[in-house]
């Protein structure tokens, strides 16, 4: 790898031979130091604030997670009461806020439509112009708590079912649950729900959690940096990858049909491998070993079309990693699995996008907060390619 050795004349980071270091796509820069999140990309393990997910997906809960992100330790009983109970006092909707969503075309996108619900709550936000750490904290709570309520409203709205209350005798997991379908999950439903959102809530610098530091690092406000969060999200190399998933296993339609789809689209390089790859991790990603367990043990219990979704990623997965895939290090990644958890819990692939946004947003919140502590704003190079000092030519005389 090019040895940096300073920006040269221009503010370009030049190597020993004075050519400009350009690292497309970010790869393997970084921006700054971190207590956040770490990922051991070469032998997949994963850490929140220190604590193996593994460990966290056996013993935690969504709620103490998010805790342990945004306030950078476990709470005591007390505090995590407190923050669940500050959670549950936040979960209704405005008014307002469900017109807006009763207006958005029913056939919108339900990550479109989560993005511009968290837009407008920014504009009616009690703390909107509050830009004291407190502030900015009361806002993440608010935001972390009636995100399901935006996601269970659109799904309820676009079915024409009436709107259920937040329940607080319930969970995150459970409420959301219960506002979605309009009944009470099962416990191991809530439980497989609650798994999901603490594998989801956080992952280091990736694209969307970038965007939303981007923003905030120019001293906008907490909602528009997760509106960009939000947008970053929506792409299917990124989050709109479990939905893309799942359209992957509809198109190979059977078990039996799998080996010449993968030969046919993906060992030729007409098209990519969806859930496979990663941009840090070279070796199976901790959390799809987690989500795989729990995809196989939703199709022992359930049968039916999670069966066969299930029997086509496992055939699909072995041999995609049989393949020359793994030479490249491109292994299962975190959301090749999530899609077959999500659908045994009746939630229809569309929102899958939504789901992650429900976890993610504490990983933006933590981003944010952490980096605004001691703020510089954001704002690389390109390395300038084209030529300077053209003439200009008055639009008649063009030809
Ligand atoms: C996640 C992803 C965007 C990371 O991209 P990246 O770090 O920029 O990697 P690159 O796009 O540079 O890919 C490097 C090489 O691996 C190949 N590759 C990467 N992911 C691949 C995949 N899923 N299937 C087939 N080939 C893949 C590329 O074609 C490229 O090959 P080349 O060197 O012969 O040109 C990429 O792996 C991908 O597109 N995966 C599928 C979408 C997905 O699952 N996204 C969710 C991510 S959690």
């Amino acid at each position: 790898m090019a040895r940096k050795v300073g920006p040269d004349e221009q503010g370009w980071c030049v190597d020993v031979s004075g050519e400009p270091i350009v690292n497309k796509g970010l790869r393997n820069v970084c921006v700054d130091e971190s207590k956040i999140c770490f990922i051991d990309g070469s032998s997949g393990r994963l850490f929140y604030r220190g604590y193996r997910i593994e460990d966290l997906a056996k013993y935690s809960c969504f709620e103490e997670t998010a805790y342990l992100l945004i306030y950078g330790k476990l709470p005591t009983r007390e505090e995590l009461n407190n923050f669940s109970d500050h959670l549950k006092e936040e979960r209704e909707l405005p008014d307002s806020a469900i017109r807006i969503l009763k207006l958005i075309q029913k056939d919108t996108n339900p990550i479109e439509v989560l993005r511009t619900v968290v837009s407008f709550l920014g504009t009616i936000d009690p703390d909107k112009h509050d830009r004291s750490r407190e502030g900015r904290h009361r806002k993440a709570i608010r935001l972390i708590a009636k995100i399901p309520t935006i996601i269970a409203y659109t799904y309820r709205i676009r079915n024409e079912l009436e709107l259920i209350s937040p329940d607080p005798t319930l969970n995150h997991a459970e409420n959301f649950l219960y506002m979605f379908h309009g009944e009470k999950p099962s416990s191991s439903s809530a439980k497989e729900l609650d798994l999901a959102l603490i594998l989801y809530a956080e992952h280091e610098n990736n694209a969307s959690a970038f965007a939303a530091v981007v923003i905030a690092s120019t001293l906008s406000d907490y909602y528009s940096a997760i509106v960009g969060g939000i947008g970053a999200l929506r792409g299917f190399l990124h989050g709109y990858a479990i939905v893309e998933a799942m359209n992957q296993f509809d198109e190979i339609g059977t078990p039996d049909n799998v080996e010449k789809w993968f030969n046919e689209g993906i060992l030729t390089g007409r098209r990519r491998l969806i859930g496979f790859g990663h941009r840090v991790y070279k070796t199976y990603d901790p959390r799809a070993k987690i989500f795989r367990e729990c995809a196989r043990k939703c199709a022992k219990e359930n049968g039916g079309n999670i069966r066969k979704y299930y029997e086509i990623a496992k055939k699909l997965e072995d041999i995609a990693l049989a393949s020359k895939l793994t030479e490249k290090g491109i292994y299962t990644n975190v959301d090749y699995w999530s899609g077959i958890v999500f659908y045994s819990l009746g939630i229809p692939p569309a929102f899958y996008c939504t789901l992650f946004a429900m976890a993610r947003v504490v990983g933006w919140t933590a981003h944010i907060l952490e980096y605004i502590e001691n703020n510089k704003i954001i704002r690389p190079r390109y390395y300038y390619k084209g030529e300077i000092e053209k003439k200009y030519i008055p639009i008649d005389e063009r030809g």
